[in-house]
């Protein structure tokens, strides 16, 4: 990715974040995923009053990018507060698609704070379709 790919995706991330509906947790998400046609599909987390159906920012990202049909990722920006990265259940959830997909963390207070990671090295020993 360019440094300008990389900045505009941050800047799509942290601009969803805004839109997260996180009245429970007071934890905004956002991330912004980039598919190999160089769009970029927005998420932020969606909270509910039954808070199990609560789903992150990156798996409604994600979910984004497949309801356009665009199936091949190529980056995931994720902006929080402290810059967390993708939570078990999204690890999972982008593996399906990109086993090796980078991912950008980036705190929401201080956004030059970003930490890259890939996702073999967060969820190793991937549990996939060839599995079955
Ligand atoms: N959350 C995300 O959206 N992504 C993450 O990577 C971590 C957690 C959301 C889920 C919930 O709405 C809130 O953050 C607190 O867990």
């Amino acid at each position: 990715m360019t440094d300008l790919a990389h900045e505009e995706l941050v800047r799509a991330a942290l601009d969803a974040q805004k839109r997260a509906y996180a009245p429970y947790s007071s934890f905004p998400v956002g991330a912004a995923l980039r598919t190999a046609s160089g769009k970029i599909y927005q998420g932020t987390n969606v909270e509910n009053a039954s808070f199990g159906l609560t789903i992150c920012a990156e798996r409604v990202a994600a979910a984004a990018a497949v309801a356009a049909g665009e199936r091949d990722f190529a980056a995931i920006a994720v902006v929080s507060r402290g810059g967390v990265t993708p939570c078990g259940a999204c690890r999972q959830f982008l593996a399906e698609f990109a086993p090796l997909l980078p991912i950008v963390t980036v705190d929401s207070q201080q956004p030059d704070r970003q930490a890259t990671y890939r996702l073999d090295a967060l969820l190793p020993e991937q549990f996939a379709k060839d599995d079955l």
